[in-house]
């Protein structure tokens, strides 16, 4: 694995942009596997800018985002996709209609699963998998004591994950209780990982899942079993890591 430990937010968020801006340069119609959560709004605000200076090309990029919470529309500013569209797509000459996100509002979780499977697999797989990092060490929705061999499904949302993410809700009663998440062995067939952390309160969970056991308890803990990790952290989430 290579680690970029960097001084602070802003510094993790300009080499995670280098490294995706390296991916689109090289393979133009990469697949990018894209997260949500706080801390990769940096990185994506160093996306736009980078286009916006004529330095990027998104027209042939495809994404896939890692989940969405089962019965948000995209309408909903709380939904994966409104966020997606606010924080980079809307900012970028990405074509709307290469952009995937689960279905939130698809009731039959088989199908939505089982869709998003599909998308997965006509694409041939992701080449570059963003992942930020819960304090609980899930990676998308996929919660601890998630098994490591399923593809997308939905979860039941920890009550750890429903407090974290209240943030966002009016409050956690509105938070929703599922999620359709891609499974970790979809993120595990992705051909990197750019893994991103920032701040104090994600240190202790940086040295679970990279310096403890690999074990579903710690679903982050599995990358350490994939041949082509980076991670990007600044010093305050990597104080703990040592590598
Ligand atoms: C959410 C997302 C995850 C994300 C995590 C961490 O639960 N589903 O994909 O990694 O939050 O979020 P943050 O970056 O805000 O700490």
């Amino acid at each position: 694995m290579r680690v970029y430990c960097e001084a602070d937010y802003d510094h993790v968020s300009r080499v995670a942009a280098n490294i995706i801006a390296a991916q689109i340069m090289m393979k133009p119609d990469c697949v990018l596997g894209l997260a949500t959560g706080s801390t990769p709004i940096g990185t994506y605000g160093q996306l736009i800018r980078r286009y916006r200076e004529g330095d990027l090309d998104f027209s042939q990029v495809h994404s896939i985002n890692l989940d969405e919470y089962r019965g948000l529309s995209p309408e909903n500013d709380q939904s994966y996709r409104y966020f997606m569209n606010k924080h980079l797509f809307d900012s970028v000459n990405i074509d709307k209609k290469n952009t995937f996100v689960p279905d939130g509002v698809e009731e039959d979780r088989e199908k939505a699963c089982r869709d998003y499977d599909g998308i997965i697999r006509s694409h041939g797989g992701i080449d570059m998998q963003i992942l930020g990092l819960g304090h609980n060490g899930h990676i998308g929705f996929n919660e601890p004591d998630s098994v490591f061999e399923k593809g997308t499904h939905c979860v039941q949302l920890t009550e750890s994950t429903i407090s974290a993410n209240a943030r966002f809700f009016a409050s956690a009663d509105e938070v929703p209780k599922e999620a359709y998440t891609m499974g970790i062995q979809s993120i595990m067939q992705a051909k990197k990982i750019v893994v991103i952390v920032s701040g104090e309160s994600k240190k202790e969970i940086v040295k679970k899942a990279f310096m403890g056991p690999v074990t579903p308890q710690v679903p982050a803990s599995v990358l350490q079993l994939h041949s082509d990790v980076i991670l990007v952290g600044d010093k305050a989430a990597l104080s703990e890591y040592v590598g």
